[in-house]
């Protein structure tokens, strides 16, 4: 026998006749990622054209409510149909119950009624958490070196309503503390927001992935961790309780958080709900990827389209994502 006749074994199935040119893999693509399936996260400082960098998260900046509009403008532009607003405070303006989140004119409202009057087809996303107000950076009241879960409920309702008032489309409860949806779903529907929807963070790990986040929102609890109330990254099947307690609870969209990480948990969400299932690719995530590329030992924006669109494949609906921009626009 000579080696041509050797090779030419007999195969039905060559699963590479789908993959031989880019046209036919565009034909049986599974999984498509467009700008809106995009959320992007925005840091909000007080003042005006100011654009303080954030070390640990090379390209996002902490905007004044101005340069902020400009660029939620180009997301919009680009078809990213939402934003979701974080807050950065001076220590000055935090306590212990956040009394600063219920301000109709804190920096939050002020940002929020700012966009909605000027690009109004935009969905305007906030976060109810205490965190970004609280002297002691839990998201829950603290007290004796514990976090008390009901004392939390009426504050987050409060700002939740607040929020709304000012304009926000949708609401993102990020705390982890038990029946916070019922409370903040009772809360406005009681004040005439029947129609602010409930984007719940339902499955957020204990993670130390959100270690940029919090250097960006000088954020990081003064004691302790989060653990009490975030979930141990160890469990999978806790973040379908977790979900469908919240659904029960009133939740619209459900989130999965940090992303990447967690794509078996995203696949079983999936799978349990009916409901929008989000994940949030979150800060440290955005650092992996920007820094080994800073270096030069990764191609970013093949990298980011590959962990997007495996977000996307595990059963995210969308995804949160710091690279919003940059992927909108080589789309
Ligand atoms: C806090 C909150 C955090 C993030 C979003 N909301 C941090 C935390 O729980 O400590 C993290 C987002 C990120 O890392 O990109 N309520």
């Amino acid at each position: 026998m000579n080696s041509n006749t050797k090779s030419r074994v007999k195969l039905v199935q060559r699963p590479r006749r789908n993959r031989k040119n880019d046209s036919v893999r565009r034909l049986v693509r599974e999984t498509l990622l467009t700008p809106s399936d995009l959320i992007l996260p925005l840091f909000v400082v007080e003042g005006t054209d100011k654009q303080i960098p954030i070390q640990s998260m090379p390209g996002v900046f902490r905007l004044s409510p101005d340069l902020l509009l400009e660029q939620a403008r180009s997301a919009y532009t680009l078809g990213i149909p939402a934003v979701a607003l974080f807050p950065v405070l001076p220590e000055s303006a935090k306590d212990r119950f956040a009394t600063e989140s219920t301000n109709s004119d804190g920096l939050l409202q002020r940002t929020v009624r700012g966009l909605k009057s000027q690009i109004p087809e935009l969905t305007v996303i906030t976060d109810v958490a205490m965190d970004p107000y609280s002297s002691d950076g839990h998201d829950g009241v603290f007290k004796d070196g514990q976090i008390l879960n009901d004392p939390t409920l009426d504050i987050l309702a409060a700002m939740a309503v607040s929020q709304a008032e000012a304009g926000a489309d949708i609401v993102a409860p990020s705390d982890m503390m038990d029946g916070r949806v019922r409370s903040i779903r009772d809360g406005l529907d009681q004040s005439g927001f029947e129609g602010v929807g409930i984007l719940a963070y339902s499955a957020k790990y204990a993670s130390a992935f959100y270690g940029p986040f919090r250097d960006a929102l000088d954020s990081a609890p003064k004691s302790g961790d989060k653990k009490t109330y975030q979930m141990d990254p160890a469990n999978a099947r806790e973040a379908v309780r977790e979900v469908l307690l919240d659904i029960e609870e009133g939740a619209d969209i459900v989130m999965v958080k940090p992303a990447l990480p967690y794509l078996d948990v995203i696949s079983a969400v999936r799978s349990a709900v009916q409901v929008p299932v989000a994940a949030y690719s979150v800060s440290g995530e955005y650092a992996m990827a920007k820094a080994a590329a800073q270096l030069g030992w990764l191609d970013e924006d093949a990298v980011v389209g590959e962990m997007l669109i495996a977000i996307k494949r595990a059963g995210a609906d969308m995804i949160l994502t710091y690279f919003a921009l940059d992927i909108a626009q080589s789309l």
